[in-house]
């Protein structure tokens, strides 16, 4: 039974799912690819080349897969964020166990009803918080969980995202503007970091929530002046400004591959010639980064309150030099802290023998896994499957009823933010 590998659909054949779907390349006799939703007959046919199954598996959406008697174990659900529920409810219906994008909502409301619908069917569903799989984060919740640290008091947490990150994703790209996306920057990018500081809290649970936050920087405004509007078509600064489309994209041209140059997603031998014609043609990514249609805020603090008076904050800085996250975990007995991307982290003891009045060891992981976020894509998939063969639950399981703390925690800092930065009581299922 042990080699029998784990069937699953991928629905929503784009670029996380594939990620995940790729494990079964590395370890077939684990998980095997049976089929495909998806309305793109490329990337359709894409996977089912790659995965090896047949045309009769190939459905253009999560309907109509739903649709068919269930021939697989589970579903692997990378649609966007708007998308998870309803493509995910039938499916759950229908009996498959999920492997579910985050975030598995994009309002308290659908989450709820998600849970309902969960409960009632008993799937085994999990998120993919995937730096709860990293070993930096695995690690630090270790730390937590053997109490070295004593009681924890407080968390500081920041997210730094780039400049050209903030571009791709939350200025000239999918999550810019949240009437399209139905999501804000806090929930697409950082439920990630929200959901860590929740996990790393464990048992201990947030009762509140404050936030504020806005638009500082990339707003028409702030454009310089004699700016054009697209930046490649028009803009006299093309050369000189530092957002310019040109340098970020253009000059760079697999920094943002899959994103910028979706148009040319299909054609083989993408030359730079393609790419010049693409952005003069209607590429989202050549429009001026100070004059797009971005409406979620490039920056954010949220301040949450937990059950036992510790508290925790979190810092979402969009625009920086690079990308970084950053943690500070303050405990009775001592403390942890260290930046992820550098995959390390100090551990200070109170010693009050000690001339220095304390007591530091450096952990350091860089012989551990570095691929996608820091190793953790491939380890929550080998934690999916272990989790659906045996129904035991890892130190990292991101089931979804683990996850709704750091979910709930993000929707209620975002009515606090929108409410001037109100406490928010966080009444969780
Ligand atoms: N875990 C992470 O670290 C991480 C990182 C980046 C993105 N994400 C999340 O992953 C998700 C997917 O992002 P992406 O960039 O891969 O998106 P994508 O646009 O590349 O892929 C989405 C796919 O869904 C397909 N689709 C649309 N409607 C569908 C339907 N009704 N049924 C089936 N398929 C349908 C689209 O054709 C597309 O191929 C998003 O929710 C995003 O927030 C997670």
């Amino acid at each position: 039974m042990a080699n029998t590998p784990i069937t699953a659909v991928i629905v929503g054949g784009g670029h996380r799912a594939v990620i995940y779907a790729d494990y079964s390349l590395k370890h077939p006799d684990e998980l095997k690819i049976v089929g495909i939703a998806d309305p793109d007959p490329e990337r359709r046919e894409m996977c089912r080349l790659k995965y090896g199954f047949d045309k009769a598996h190939c459905f253009e959406s999560a309907a109509e897969l739903a649709a068919v008697p269930r021939f697989a174990d589970a579903v692997i659900n990378g649609t966007m964020d708007h998308q998870h529920y309803d493509t995910s409810v039938p499916l759950l219906e229908k009996g498959y166990d999920m492997l579910l994008e985050k975030p598995f909502a994009v309002s308290e409301d659908e989450m709820r009803r998600l849970l309902d619908v969960i409960r009632k069917n008993g799937n085994k569903v999990m998120i993919c918080h995937v730096l709860r799989y990293a070993p930096f984060y695995l690690a630090l919740k270790q730390r937590v969980a053997s109490g070295q640290l004593g009681d924890i008091l407080n968390i500081q947490m920041a997210e730094h995202v780039s400049y050209h990150h903030l571009s791709t994703s939350y200025v000239r790209g999918k999550w810019a503007n949240s009437d399209k996306s139905k999501t804000t920057m806090l929930l697409a990018k950082s439920c990630h970091d929200i959901d860590v500081m929740a996990w790393l809290m464990q048992p201990d649970k947030p009762v509140s929530v404050s936030s504020v936050g806005s638009i500082f920087q990339f707003k028409p405004e702030n454009a310089p002046e004699g700016a054009g509007t697209r930046c490649t078509v028009d803009c006299p600064l093309v050369d000189s400004c530092r957002y310019s489309a040109k340098k970020i994209y253009l000059e760079h041209p697999d920094r943002w591959t899959c994103y910028a140059w979706a148009d040319l997603e299909h054609k083989k031998d993408q030359t730079e010639q393609d790419r010049i014609e693409s952005f003069k043609n209607g590429n989202p990514y050549n429009r001026c980064m100070y004059k797009c249609d971005n409406n979620v805020v490039d920056h954010q603090s949220v301040l949450v309150n937990f059950r036992s008076g510790a508290t925790g904050t979190f810092n979402m800085v969009g625009g920086s030099a690079k990308s970084m996250r950053k943690i500070h975990i303050v405990g009775t007995l001592g403390e942890a802290y260290g930046v992820f991307e550098e995959n390390r982290f100090t551990v200070s003891m109170i010693e009050s023998d000690a001339p220095s009045g304390y007591r530091d060891e450096i952990v350091d992981l860089n012989e551990a896994g570095s691929e996608g976020h820091g190793g953790g894509d491939d380890n929550l998939t080998a934690d999916f499957i272990r989790y659906l063969r045996t129904g035991e639950q890892s130190v990292s399981c991101t089931a979804i009823e683990n996850s709704v703390a750091g979910h709930l925690t993000v929707f209620k800092a975002d009515e606090s933010r929108e409410k001037g930065g109100q406490l928010v009581t966080i009444d969780l299922p």
